[in-house]
């Protein structure tokens, strides 16, 4: 699949590694300085782009910016004939990490919905850049679990899918306004890997009896 990459920092060229490996034809863009994400897409077999040719080529676009430029990002899209799927990686953080600045009234992932009117946005914090960059992506053995939103199923299930080819679990966590929910929880993760002393070797495991997932 064609995968374009907004974001070309630890969490970007994590995912790209990941899906690179997998047989995916990726493509970095947002850098300010070209040369610079140039030789990262080189080292790692992917293209580098503008944001508008990244959006271009994606099948899936992959939304991974600092919450302060994420609107910056999302506007150098510019007009997208088609309707893609976003996968929304980011955490709206407070500049100095300290908190959210939105949650649980609405979500990250709604309000990049508003600015992406080509997107059908789904919703899944990935596992911290330390763990994607280590050789591999267990913890205590064991895949990390992560939350799949989206008001589209099928495109909850093909980020779920690629969440998979990362090396990590998907739990359907159903409708885009659960991210209003999922996204503080990936703030607890941040918490506790970076204020509470767990490190960042850390994830959510998930278990549940088959129910009758919407
Ligand atoms: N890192 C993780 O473990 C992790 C895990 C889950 C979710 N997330 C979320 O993913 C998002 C990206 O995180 P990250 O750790 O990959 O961030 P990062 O390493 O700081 O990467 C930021 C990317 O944005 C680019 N950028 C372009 N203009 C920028 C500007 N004016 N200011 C800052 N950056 C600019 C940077 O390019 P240049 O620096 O090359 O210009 C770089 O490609 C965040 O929302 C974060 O909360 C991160």
């Amino acid at each position: 699949m064609r995968i374009g990459i907004i974001g070309a920092g630890n969490l970007g060229i994590g995912l790209a590694k990941h899906l690179v490996a997998k047989g995916h034809s990726v493509m970095l863009s947002f850098s300010r300085d070209r040369e610079k994400l140039q030789k990262s897409a080189s080292a790692l077999n992917a293209h580098a782009g503008t944001v508008a040719e990244a959006a271009a080529f994606g099948e899936i676009v992959v939304l991974a910016t600092p919450w302060g430029v994420t609107s910056q990002a999302l506007a150098q899209v510019g007009e997208l004939v088609e309707e893609k799927i976003l996968w929304d990686c980011t955490n709206a953080l407070k500049p100095d990490i300290s908190g959210l600045l939105i949650g649980t009234t609405t979500s990250g992932a709604e309000e990049i919905a508003k600015l992406a009117p080509w997107a059908i946005v789904v919703k899944a914090i990935p596992p911290f850049a330390e763990l994607l960059h280590s050789p591999d992506m267990l913890v205590e053995g064991n895949p990390v679990d992560v939350f799949v939103c989206g008001d589209d199923r099928e495109a909850r299930g093909a980020v779920a899918k690629l969440v998979e080819d990362i090396g990590a679990r998907p739990i359907d966590a159903g409708p885009l306004a659960l991210a209003r929910y999922t996204e503080p929880a990936g703030m607890l993760l941040v918490q506790l890997a970076y204020a509470s002393g767990y490190g960042a070797r850390i994830g959510f495991s998930f278990h549940f009896e088959k129910g009758d997932q919407k």
